[in-house]
């Protein structure tokens, strides 16, 4: 069979080829002189397999595309507090190059914009790093996401740092208030090599992927950032990162994002996928223009945006029965699927029905893939008010699902690979006696 995805892409990428519209950016020489043609889109799925169509393997200069990822080796080195209290988290509605800080805290608005960028690059890395030290830092983080060594566009570098003009102009207006405390043209050079380092539509993809993995690079396996930081980079993303069209791109395509000015285009969705775009005509914003298309094909065709509303929780519990009958008969809640808050509500709401008759209750988890901490805590919660109220409740958990299923203060579970350990067997029947039935001990297992 031939793969999906890939023909899926080279179609949509066909689609969208004959859009001629836009420019090169052309306030970097060397970025001007790029081919205009060049197009591409990778799709980094969080298990390591990447899909792509076009020119996914051509070098191009990620530009501000490193935003995210610096401000993650950031919060990450140097911890949120040290952060925020410099650079904040406010969708500025602005230009990426607007020279503006926040009225009442002098701090930039945002790490997208250019103003919170250049600082975060001072950021990035121990205090006392000379700035060859912070490059590489950052270029080893970089590469960190990628997943393999990247380097940079010397050429590049050296043909916008040629005219950093306005990038200088902030960087100075940020030492006048003392945002930046080292000197401005060297925290600029720094950041301008942030910019000029080289990446392909699968780099991008697959350091897209380590954002929605958690911080875990898909094929490395490496923990690049923590997960907290993961967290407020994608929220970050989402409200600040395709600068003033944020607000068109979140209802739109509604994926965290960010662009950068060689073509590049980034979306990061979390649990599921890492996507990247090349091509390098660039609408007002500074954003491609087919990017932008190929993103919005991308997310209605697959219903990408996060906040499609995902399948009723009522899912959860997939059936309510009774095995048995008389004072020896088992209720058993079989659930199925992830359990997050709302599905374990759910079981809240079955379990309020059980009746004080029906004291023996199984929670079958034998279909049930993930429970998340609040779930869990939720779902030991009900086991504990119901041993309180006179129940013996089991756990049917073959693979372990739930983490160190202990009710504590008074409640008590035992655990069971099948429902059958739960049975007590009526007379003649062979089915076996649950071991540890009415043990002192809060938490038993059977197995
Ligand atoms: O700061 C600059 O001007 C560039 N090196 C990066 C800007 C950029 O990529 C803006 N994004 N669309």
């Amino acid at each position: 069979m031939r793969p999906i995805i890939p023909d899926y892409l080279a179609e949509v990428l066909r689609d969208v080829e004959s859009d001629t519209s836009g420019e090169p950016a052309g306030y970097i020489p060397e970025l001007a002189a790029a081919d205009p043609e060049r197009l591409g889109a990778a799709f980094a799925m969080i298990d390591g397999e990447v899909y792509g169509a076009g020119d996914i393997d051509i070098e191009f200069t990620i530009q501000s595309i490193s935003k995210p990822f610096v401000y993650a080796l950031a919060l990450s080195d140097r911890g949120f507090d040290p952060v925020l209290a410099k650079v904040g988290v406010e969708p500025s509605g602005e230009a990426f190059n607007e020279i503006s800080l926040e009225s009442d805290t002098g701090r930039p608005l945002n790490p997208m914009i250019n103003a919170g960028a250049i600082t975060v690059h001072s950021l990035a890395g121990a205090e006392d790093l000379n700035p060859t030290e912070r490059v590489e830092r950052v270029l080893h983080g970089l590469s960190a996401f990628a997943g393999r060594r990247l380097k940079m566009d010397e050429a590049v570098c050296a043909s916008e740092m040629e005219h950093a003009h306005r990038n200088l102009a902030i960087a100075h207006m940020l030492r006048s208030h003392d945002v930046l405390t080292k000197d401005p043209r060297t925290i600029v050079d720094g950041y301008t090599r942030q910019c000029s380092v080289l990446v392909t539509t699968r780099d991008l993809a697959m350091m897209a992927a380590t954002l929605a993995n958690r911080g875990i690079n898909p094929l490395s396996g490496e923990q690049v950032v923590p997960e907290p930081v993961v967290r407020q980079v994608l929220s970050v993303m989402f409200s600040c990162g395709m600068y003033d069209a944020a607000g068109d791109w979140a209802t739109q395509v509604g994926i965290p994002a960010k662009s950068g000015v060689a073509g590049g285009l980034i979306g990061a969705l979390p649990g599921q996928i890492g996507i990247a775009t090349f091509s390098p005509r660039l609408d007002g914003h500074g954003n491609s223009v087919r990017g932008v298309s190929l993103f919005e094909r991308f997310s209605s065709d697959m219903g990408l945006h996060v906040m499609e509303v995902p399948a009723a929780a009522r899912a959860v519990v997939r059936s309510h029965h009774v095995v048995g009958s008389g004072p020896n008969a088992l209720r058993v809640l079989q659930l199925q699927g992830g359990v997050g808050f709302a599905g374990a509500e759910r079981v809240v709401q079955e379990a309020m029905d059980i009746l004080p008759s029906d004291v023996r209750v199984a929670f079958d988890l034998t279909r049930v893939y993930s429970i998340d901490d609040v779930a869990r805590r939720v779902l030991l919660e009900v086991a504990r008010r119901l041993t309180l109220t006179g129940h013996e409740v089991y756990l049917v958990d073959p693979e372990s699902t739930m983490p160190d299923p202990d009710p504590g203060d008074g409640g008590r579970v035992t655990v069971v690979d099948n429902v059958d350990q739960a049975v007590i067997p009526t007379q003649g029947s062979s089915a076996q006696e649950p071991a540890g039935y009415g043990s002192a001990n809060p938490l038993t297992r059977l197995r």
